[in-house]
């Protein structure tokens, strides 16, 4: 279908002569057309549920960088925030909850509806599709279940994973009902992202990293495969990404599903296995450590020429191993573009 992005035509299995790029946190604070609009709108939460301003940050990076995906600009923490819990941006140290403490919490959080709350998201996503060129595509996405119960649980970043797992062993029934009714609302919430305008969702699942096989089949790989087939039941044509950072080897067990289209590989992962082992069954995604685009030059460009090289014969994404950090320079980016539409 010649009407279709280059990305969307990358994921249903087109080998484009030079990938599609986008980068995870493209939108942010390394850009000062991102931070000029945070200041206008206030705090982060606020430019989130300001439509206008957060469909304004997702175009900024199109713009710029004349990238072929937008993803849309919102938190995978806006879904406990629309459940209730209490949720503040802290200045230099991320975001703070009010930590989920008993099963009491979690049979309110059942009852809740998120779609109503989250009304300003799909709001960003319509006006940020209808701002889109027909050959660019827009990603919508949400935190994994496991991912978002770690915040939930500890209320601001995880600092002690020793301890959530531990309290997994001993109320399994605990996490395992909160990863339930996170897997739950997040179908809906994706759903309604698709039918506002996005053309493909994406799964960030970041701390997915350290979980011991049989508890990362239970808490990530099995809520994820659970959300990407609902998803795909209700929107056959919508392409589901996976991202479990520092799954390792472990990744085979995501690329065999069959609700996994694409698998964003992280910065540790050698991208010579992945292409080997992950290539064959799904598309791959990303890998460039985010630091290297700190850095720049030519160690940057020869870590994205080794990756164009190895995916050149397969459908492959052309992205990070995980986001931007707010150090990145503008202009590396633009170089980095620029390096990889002439050497693809
Ligand atoms: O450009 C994009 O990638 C789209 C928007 C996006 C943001 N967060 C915006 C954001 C996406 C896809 C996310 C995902 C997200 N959020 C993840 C998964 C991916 C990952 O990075 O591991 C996680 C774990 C979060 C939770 C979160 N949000 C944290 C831990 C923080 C604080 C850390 C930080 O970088 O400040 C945020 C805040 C946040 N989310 C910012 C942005 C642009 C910075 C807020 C600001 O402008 O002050």
């Amino acid at each position: 279908m010649s009407n279709q992005s280059k990305f969307i035509q990358t994921l249903n299995g087109d080998v484009a002569a030079i990938p599609p790029i986008w980068f995870m946190r493209q939108a942010g604070r390394y850009l000062p057309e991102y931070r000029e609009l945070r200041a206008k709108a206030g705090s982060f939460l606020d430019l989130c549920f300001n439509s206008d301003f957060a469909s304004e940050v997702t175009l900024q990076p199109i713009r710029r960088f004349d990238l072929d995906a937008a993803i849309l600009f919102a938190d995978i923490l806006l879904i406990p925030h629309a459940l209730g819990q209490e949720l503040s941006f802290v200045e230099g140290e991320g975001p703070r909850l009010d930590p989920v403490v008993s099963p009491k919490d979690i049979d309110v959080f059942r009852k809740r509806d998120i779609l109503g709350p989250l009304e300003a998201v799909f709001e960003t996503v319509r006006k940020t599709k209808a701002g889109l060129g027909d050959d660019k595509a827009l990603i919508g996405f949400a935190g994994a279940p496991w991912t978002v119960a770690t915040y939930m649980l500890a209320g601001g970043p995880m600092k002690d994973p020793a301890a959530l797992r531990l309290r997994y062993y001993r109320e399994p029934d605990f996490i395992n009902e909160l990863i339930d009714v996170l897997t739950e609302k997040t179908i809906a919430y994706l759903i309604a992202q698709i039918d506002a305008g996005a053309d493909a969702v994406q799964l960030f699942d970041t701390w997915a990293s350290g979980l011991p096989w049989p508890v990362l089949d239970k808490l990530s790989v099995g809520p994820m495969d659970k959300i990407a087939s609902a998803v795909k039941k209700a929107r056959p044509d919508i392409p589901v990404i996976f991202f479990p950072k520092g799954v390792g080897e472990k990744a085979i067990e995501y690329v065999h599903l069959k609700s996994c289209d694409g698998f964003g590989i992280d910065y540790a992962m050698d991208p010579a296995w992945a292409r080997a082992h992950l290539g064959e069954r799904v598309v791959v995604q990303g890998g460039l450590d985010p630091l290297l685009v700190v850095a720049g030059g030519a160690p940057m460009e020869k870590a994205a020429e080794t990756l164009l090289k190895l995916f050149h014969d397969v459908p492959y994404v052309f992205n990070l191993g995980h986001g931007f950090i707010p150090e990145t320079p503008p202009e590396h980016v633009a170089t980095l573009v620029d390096f990889i539409r002439r050497n693809g």
